[in-house]
């Protein structure tokens, strides 16, 4: 196809030799396959932060590495320059949290650059070679159901391990490649340790894999392993390939109100942004 102004660069700088055709246009971003010499890629280009829906409102960003109070000072007051600003940490977070998980082993799209707002990374293939579907597009047995979940689960206590939470991880996000599920759209990742809001992502994480499995295999929606994972990740004894128990009690110790009233307030910001969300097709 012609190639889009955007990939243009890409294109000059040897980069990209061809763009193939575009795969999606979703709400943060526009997804070309591609040639790279030999191989097949996908180019992720993300859409200016006006044309994008809610996501980053939420304070996924807390916590961002800013460099100077400069930067902190025009993103607090939401100026031009802020607001470059928080654009350029938004996509440069998911290409830091694919390196990052790459590096660890987990099942990512191995990146290859990041250019002018496009990330250049690996195409998910399935068993054809073409684009991989979604889980969401996909029917499973039981079995299969239990099998995905797990190893999904599996990914999840890499991440962390990583000290990474993905924080909008559904069946929406993970592709099924030919070889097993690959977890992609990592910009609202956090940091699992910087973060107070970390905990929160990962058990809504661990909860959207098993409502989603748990569909195709109605003994998941009885399990709780967020909490679990969230716990041993605390205590400084999560691994990799830790075995999960599968039987965590909530604590019921003494209330601690100021942090109860914190979690109504996200639960409300959480929810406000859910509502404008809806109001554009989920990708
Ligand atoms: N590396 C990849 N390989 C294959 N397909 C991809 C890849 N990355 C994204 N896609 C496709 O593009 C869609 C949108 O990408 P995603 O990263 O989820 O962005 P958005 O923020 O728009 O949801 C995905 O649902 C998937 O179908
Ligand atoms: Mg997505």
């Amino acid at each position: 196809m012609k190639t889009p102004q955007r990939l243009q660069t890409l294109v000059d700088e040897g980069l990209i030799d061809t763009v193939v055709r575009q795969l999606m246009s979703g709400k943060e971003a526009m997804v070309y396959v591609v040639r790279c010499g030999e191989e097949t890629r996908c180019a992720k280009v993300y859409k200016e932060a006006d044309k994008r829906s809610f996501r980053q409102a939420v304070d996924y960003t807390e916590n961002r590495r800013v460099k100077n109070t400069r930067e902190a000072r025009a993103m607090a007051k939401g100026t031009k320059f802020g607001r470059k600003v928080t654009e350029a940490i938004w996509q440069s977070a998911e290409v830091d949290a694919l390196y990052r998980l790459a590096a660890a082993g987990v099942r990512v799209p191995t990146p290859h650059n990041f250019l002018e707002g496009v990330l250049l990374m690996d195409l998910v293939t399935d068993a054809n070679g073409d684009a991989a579907p979604r889980l969401n597009d996909v029917a499973f047995s039981p079995e299969d159901a239990r099998r995905h979940h797990a190893s999904l689960l599996r990914e999840v206590m890499r991440m962390l391990c990583a000290g990474v939470v993905h924080g909008d991880l559904s069946e929406f996000n993970v592709l099924l490649a030919e070889d097993g599920p690959v977890i992609i759209d990592l910009p609202q990742a956090v940091d699992a340790a910087g973060n107070n809001h970390a905990k929160r992502m990962l058990l809504r994480d661990v909860e959207n894999l098993r409502n989603f499995f748990g569909q195709y295999e109605p003994a998941l929606l009885k399990t709780h392993y967020g909490d679990e994972i969230w716990q041993l990740y605390e205590r400084g004894l999560l691994r990799p390939e830790t075995e999960l128990a599968g039987t965590f009690v909530r604590e019921s110790g003494p209330v601690d109100l100021s942090n109860v009233l914190r979690e109504v307030d996200d639960a409300r910001a959480e929810e406000a942004a859910r509502l404008l969300r809806m109001q554009t097709p989920r990708q």
